[in-house]
């Protein structure tokens, strides 16, 4: 199959210098910003949905788009239970076929239901990133994840996670973030995925030539690392 994607363009030709900088900011700065009420209310909705699970190990899909690597997740992983989060409805509207019993599609903003995750004590025991938007321009550095005052919140959350992308830097900058974080050794290293694509992103990427990327470091959870008055207080108005 071929396929035409356009590779990333940047001016960045190494991690951007204000990284270190941002990181440090988010260790030590509460991120204030109010949780919005349509998240709040998706939360408390897939909280009940996981509570009838019965105790099964979570799987987190963040950014899933229309939930395709949501349903292998479930698939391959028929005791967990996965939820991919998604803000974009018009994305989780899409049909991709019946999802397992065992998965949920959440429309929400990660950043504030990553915080809800954290402050209701969740441990995902995977926690995927496929493909983030990658922000290339290097003024958008805070919104990519590694620069996002949310990033004490996704680590803190634990377990195994895992970052795919197919701009190196964004992964290489995601590592040093880590490290920087948590002390823990992270590094990018090459992917190439087995011929079932898990997301559409990966799936034209690979069709189209281009290398992937990607980061896998196992995490403890340490709500510790966040900043004080970060969280919402668990379980208030849900
Ligand atoms: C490049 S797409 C990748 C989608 C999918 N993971 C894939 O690989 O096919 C990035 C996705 O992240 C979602 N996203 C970005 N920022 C988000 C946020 N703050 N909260 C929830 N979803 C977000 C977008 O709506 C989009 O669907």
């Amino acid at each position: 199959m071929t396929a035409c994607s356009r590779s990333i363009v940047s001016r960045q030709t190494g991690p951007h210098e204000d990284l270190a900088r941002r990181v440090v900011r988010a260790l030590a700065h509460p991120l204030r910003k109010p949780v919005a009420e349509h998240t709040r209310e998706a939360f408390a909705r897939t909280r009940d949905w996981l509570e009838h699970r019965g105790g099964a190990p979570l799987i987190l899909d963040a950014g899933c788009g229309v939930g395709l690597s949501t349903r292998r997740l479930a698939e391959q992983a028929p005791a967990a239970a996965v939820i991919g989060v998604d803000r974009s409805a018009d994305r989780l509207s899409r049909d991709h076929g019946p999802l397992p019993d065992n998965a949920l599609l959440v429309r929400a903003d990660l950043v504030d239901f990553w915080r809800l995750a954290l402050a209701e004590g969740w441990r995902p025991v995977r926690h995927y990133l496929l493909y983030p938007n990658p922000y290339p321009k290097a003024t958008h550095l805070k919104m990519r994840w590694q620069g996002h005052p949310v990033l004490p919140v996704i680590l803190a959350l634990g377990g195994r996670l895992e970052l795919r992308s197919n701009w190196r830097l964004y992964v290489e900058e995601f590592a040093l973030a880590v490290t920087q974080a948590t002390g823990m050794a992270a590094a990018a290293e090459p992917f190439v995925p087995d011929e079932a694509c898990l997301t559409p992103f990966e799936q034209k990427y690979h069709a189209s030539g281009q290398a992937l990327w990607r980061l896998v470091v196992e995490l403890p959870h340490d709500p510790g690392m966040v900043p004080g008055d970060s969280l919402p207080v668990a379980g208030e108005d849900t």
